[in-house]
């Protein structure tokens, strides 16, 4: 094991819950179960070696409604102070479906998902396919903690408080956050079907269902959810390409304007999934360059000559170890080697100068949010660039592009 190995393995043992079978993101922060958070925590166990993947991903999914939708929290012991919907033991939103990735790491690093843990990932899948997409064929979210990065720039225009760093605000944001939940609708089982004053379909997010659609299909050979994936990168690269910032940008369906296309990293998340090269490497390219997200902890996750950047507020220009590790699977993806490389290397430098955190400054490293943060563990993934596992076959390109 090496001192990263250690390290993380000392984070995920003392955030580990044996009774509920899952880390908390946090003990004290996050003391319940997020969806995203811990499928990366499954893949960060798959790693360590640890039979504890197959347990996590299982908890992952336990708390899915007979609809198909995984809820993006599952309470551990008393709810969620916020409102998140009618339903007792879990939220009614969902989160980024990161199941259908975690899933082929576990079985690459020879922890196979049962049938059950396999079809209730297929279904989450479904579900999203079959409820939440719109006539164009994209998927769409009705709530910032949907989208994972819940105070991003890019829902400004939704009518929420505060833009510049001098206007913004977060407890005014967050007070808006759960305001926001009054306005979702939800169907006979409690899931959460619209909201009235925001219902967007984000690049980002619908890159993260193509991605878990490819990545599913690919373990269970399954070729419908592989058209599926393909369809869905298609309408994501005809709809959402925006060639004046060389990014993927948000469509709003209910509320939203111009910040819909503001340059944050999240923009370049369908290089994880796109068939176009040129427009994978434009958005990819963008990660190191020092006008854009380029900085030195970084990437940074708002442009950093864009008025909105703020480098040590939480989604607002932070660094975020996923987001890393979502990046350096693109970078794999499209063989950028010495890219990865710099990506893996930054985010270890971050984990360690920032104490494991949530997020941290890309600017100097400082840590910011909870610490340690299980999922910050994700580094792991890429301390060993030679590992197997991990890079995106399927919809891979099918040349290599060099870096130059
Ligand atoms: C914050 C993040 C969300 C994450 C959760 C638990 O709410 O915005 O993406 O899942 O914390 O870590």
């Amino acid at each position: 094991m090496t001192e990263v190995d250690d390290r993380v393995c000392a984070l995920l043992e003392s955030h580990w819950d044996d009774a509920r079978g899952y880390c908390v993101p946090n003990p004290t922060t996050y003391p319940h179960l997020w969806l995203w958070d811990s499928c990366f925590h499954a893949i960060v166990w798959a790693h360590l070696g640890d039979e504890r993947a197959l347990r996590e991903l299982d908890a992952t999914l336990a708390g899915q409604l007979p609809s198909g939708l995984v809820p993006h929290m599952r309470y551990g012991g008393k709810r969620s102070d916020s409102y998140l919907g009618p339903l007792e033991a879990t939220s009614s939103i969902t989160q980024p479906p990161m199941f259908g990735h975690a899933a082929k790491v576990l079985a690459e690093r020879g922890f196979m998902p049962s049938a059950t843990t396999l079809d209730r990932a297929r279904r989450g899948l479904d579900w999203l396919w079959r409820e939440r997409r719109t006539r164009e064929g994209l998927i769409y979210v009705v709530h910032p903690w949907e989208a994972g990065n819940d105070h991003s720039p890019r829902w400004d225009d939704f009518g929420a408080p505060g833009r510049t760093p001098e206007h913004y605000s977060r407890p005014a944001r967050t007070a808006w956050n759960k305001d926001r939940m009054y306005d979702v609708s939800f169907d006979d089982a409690g899931g959460a079907n619209w909201s009235s004053s925001f219902v967007v379909c984000p690049a980002a997010f619908n890159a993260y269902v193509a991605f878990n659609l490819a990545e599913l299909a690919e373990l269970l050979h399954d070729r419908e959810l592989a058209s599926r994936a393909e369809q869905l990168s298609e309408t994501i690269d005809a709809l959402l390409w925006d060639q004046d910032e060389h990014l993927w940008s948000d469509l709003p369906l209910v509320g939203g304007g111009p910040s819909s296309k503001l340059p944050t990293s999240d923009g370049v998340m369908p290089a994880l999934v796109t068939a176009d090269p040129a427009k994978a490497l434009a958005a990819l390219r963008q990660l190191d360059d020092p006008d854009r997200f380029g900085a030195p902890y970084g990437p940074a996750n708002v442009a950093r000559s864009h008025p909105s950047y703020d480098p040590s507020t939480y989604w607002r220009g932070p660094a975020w170890p996923p987001l890393n590790y979502l990046f350096w699977l693109a970078a794999r993806r499209w063989y950028l080697d010495g890219a990865a490389e710099a990506l893996a290397s930054r985010s270890i430098d971050g984990a360690l100068q920032s104490g494991w955190a949530e997020y941290w400054n890309p600017e100097d490293g400082i840590g910011l949010g909870a610490a340690p943060q299980t999922w910050t563990g994700l580094v792991i993934a890429m301390s060993n660039s030679n590992s197997s596992g991990g890079v995106p076959a399927v919809l891979s390109p099918s040349e290599g592009v060099s870096e130059q």
